[in-house]
């Protein structure tokens, strides 16, 4: 379900934080660190994160971004999301899907119960790609580690991918769309469902059709996971 302990402290680590542990932690250590992580340390654990990606020159998208584009929600959340790279709204107000795709997407969670504060929202790019091109490998390889470190972070019971291209650079795939949802994927150890992006909800029924089956699918997922 989420973060297995391994990785988790792995990008901990990889953020510069050091996690006290026995090198063969026993349950009960195993418990204490992770405790004192997630209560003494998370706060500082965002804002650490948080520096990072807004001081980030690792690609050439900082040169052309107003501003980065971290991520919005409940740090805590059950649900993440993840998107593809911020839009010329999202450069300009510094948070992910504010624009009309954000509208639809608050939609979309509206319709299997969820609010947008409940949930974490996030991209796999932090920065705007020049007039809104597909992110290059490169970028998505320099801005990957945040990403981990966001769901290591959270560590939600399930992760939406939101739209093809979020879909096929985090299961590192080419395959299609229509091969890739309604399936119950895994990334880091936590379930990862595709939903059609937002904007599939301004096309034909049978677009709307297929992001509602989506919708459907990952509610079940999650409560298959939570009961
Ligand atoms: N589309 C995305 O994938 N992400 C955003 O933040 C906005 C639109």
């Amino acid at each position: 379900m989420a973060v297995d302990h391994a990785s988790r402290l792995q990008y901990l680590e990889a953020m510069g934080i050091q996690v006290w542990e026995s090198r063969q932690p026993s349950p009960a250590s195993a418990a204490t660190a992770s405790v004192t992580v997630d209560n003494d340390h998370h706060q500082d654990l965002w804002h650490t994160l948080q520096q990072q990606v807004a001081g980030c020159h690792a690609c050439a998208l900082a040169e052309t971004r107003t501003q980065t584009v971290f991520g919005v929600g409940n740090q805590q959340a059950d649900w993440l999301l993840i998107g593809e790279a911020p839009g010329q709204n999202e450069d300009l107000q510094g948070e992910p899907f504010v624009g009309k795709a954000g509208q639809l997407l608050n939609e979309m969670l509206r319709a299997i119960g969820l609010s947008r504060q409940q949930v974490y929202i996030a991209n796999m790019l932090k920065c705007r790609p020049p007039n809104n091109r597909d992110p290059l490998v490169a970028e998505v390889t320099a801005c990957n580690a945040f990403l981990q470190q966001q769901i290591a972070l959270i560590r939600p019971k399930i992760i939406l991918a939101v739209g093809r291209i979020a879909a096929q650079n985090l299961l590192n795939t080419q395959q299609p769309l229509s091969r890739l949802r309604g399936i119950q994927h895994q990334l880091q150890g936590t379930p990862l469902v595709i939903v059609h992006h937002p904007a599939y909800l301004l096309r034909s029924l049978t677009e709307k059709a297929k992001a509602w089956e989506d919708l459907q699918f990952a509610l079940h997922v999650y409560q298959s996971v939570t009961d």
